[in-house]
């Protein structure tokens, strides 16, 4: 065998079981060697460490226990959202099933700006993206690197589909990547709203709607459906009602709360995510894939037009006109990874119980570990969570007690918990993700800040 096997073809399989093996040994070793949800020691320690471990980068001669030793040292010093004291952001524990689909797609490296590089991964995408953009009521969807790019995308589309301009209107509480994608897009600074309770306040978007000059259907309104800070709904359909009163498109950035929609008990938390001309989703999320697996969807697949581009290589007019599907226009990236490969075979491996399961675990854990909190003199709730999120913080301490609760608890690698500055406070985040969590964990978890918090 070469000294460099290939991934796929005839040997790629062969090639490959061993080196899984060593993989999967090395994960377990540098987990090990961790101990816990987190690496100890601070960032100079742990890059210390892993320096120490990788030495010479490119090295003159190769060596042959790379793979184990990067990826004992990747493990050794990694974030494990599958630590159940591993809570901090929306950062899921992804499932075996969608992680081993990936292998695949890195082995066969379908790419996705031609048919000629993706046939049957294009076919599966054009499929899925249909399949989850139905699930929440629009048309079709295209697959994102996250949420980030997919507002991006709806900001895109909006600007398009107003002949180059768009005024975009958002929360307080929208997620910063909405601001951004408008300056990146050089679209006029936004119209910030209001969120005094977390969510966009109806009056005072019907009062910034209503103030507004130019055109009708020049402004595009951001909502969110699970915000990232505390994990609340804004009122989609009052939302939605206004934008149609004032002729304003309607973009719903549900990238954490779209996955409510595969359970039946929480799905209703989503009424109106159907009447917006697009929605984000990520399930990277609330949805337990590897990272990328976000989504934008659209009610109207007209919108996409304005993605249309010509490269003779990739997409000739003549190879379109003879059926040889153009890809083209279903993404802003050239070379593109099957994403949608991970997200079918969860989708057809869980199906929407399984997958509902798991939305009501992880929801169900939050309301608990929200329980646990309230119930506990020292400590103070910020409200009761709607998706799986939870904001508290020690009674009585300060701002710059809190935050440093937070950083004393990475740097012993005990615990990993976000933060929000919601009502002018500080509050230790909570973003419940891992379905396997059991409520003794999230007494723990409770243990450790209160061992924490300094007097
Ligand atoms: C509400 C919301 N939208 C968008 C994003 C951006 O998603 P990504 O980090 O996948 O680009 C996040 C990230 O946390 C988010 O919370």
């Amino acid at each position: 065998m070469s000294s460099a096997p290939l991934a796929s073809g005839a040997e790629g399989p062969d090639a490959l079981r061993p080196l899984l093996n060593t993989v999967l040994d090395a994960l377990g070793t540098g987990r090990q060697a961790r101990g816990g949800p987190f690496p100890a020691g601070g960032p100079d320690a742990v890059a210390s460490r892993l320096r120490d471990a990788v030495g010479d980068v490119l090295p003159e001669d190769g060596d042959p226990t790379a793979l184990r030793t990067l990826v004992h040292a990747l493990a050794e010093g990694a974030a494990d959202p599958a630590d159940p004291l591993c809570a901090a952001h929306l950062h899921c524990p992804p499932l075996a099933v969608s992680a081993a689909a990936d292998l695949a797609v890195s082995a066969l490296n379908p790419s996705l700006d031609s048919w000629d590089q993706a046939p049957a991964a294009s076919a599966l995408e054009a499929l899925v993206t249909r399949t989850l953009a139905h699930e929440i009521g629009l048309a079709d969807a295209l697959v994102t690197t996250g949420g980030t790019e997919a507002n991006q995308l709806a900001l895109l589309l909006a600007r398009e589909a107003h002949s180059g301009t768009v005024q975009l209107v958002c929360g307080s509480n929208a997620h910063h990547s909405l601001p951004r994608a408008a300056w990146l897009l050089g679209l006029p600074d936004p119209v910030v709203v209001p969120a005094p309770a977390g969510t966009l306040d109806p009056a005072a978007l019907d009062e910034a709607l209503t103030a507004l000059p130019g055109p009708r259907g020049s402004v595009l309104v951001a909502a969110t459906a699970g915000t990232t800070d505390a994990g609340l709904i804004d009122p989609l359909p009052e939302i939605a009602g206004l934008c149609a009163a004032h002729g304003a498109r309607l973009h719903i950035d549900a990238a954490y709360g779209g996955g409510l929609v595969f359970s039946d008990r929480h799905r209703d938390k989503l009424a109106g995510l159907d009447r917006a001309h697009t929605v984000t989703l990520d399930l990277h999320k609330l949805g337990w894939q590897p990272v990328a697996a976000g989504l934008l969807a659209v009610r109207h697949p007209r919108d996409l037009a304005a993605l249309t581009q010509r490269a003779d290589y990739l997409n000739a007019d003549d190879d379109t006109e003879a059926g040889l599907p153009d890809l083209l226009g279903r993404s802003m990236r050239t070379t593109r990874r099957p994403d949608v490969l991970k997200l079918a075979v969860t989708l057809k491996t869980l199906g929407r119980t399984g997958l509902g399961t798991l939305v009501d675990q992880v929801c169900a854990r939050a309301r608990e570990f929200a329980a646990m909190v309230h119930n506990h003199p020292g400590f103070e709730l910020y409200d009761p969570p709607v998706i799986s999120t939870v904001l508290f913080r020690p009674a009585e301490a300060t701002d710059e007690a809190v935050a440093a609760v937070r950083r004393q608890l990475l740097h012993d690698g005990r615990a990993v918990l976000g933060r929000a500055a919601l009502d002018g406070r500080l509050w230790l985040k909570a973003t419940l993700l891992n379905p396997h969590t059991r409520p003794d964990d999230l007494a723990a978890l409770l243990k450790l800040v209160e061992g924490h918090t300094p007097r």
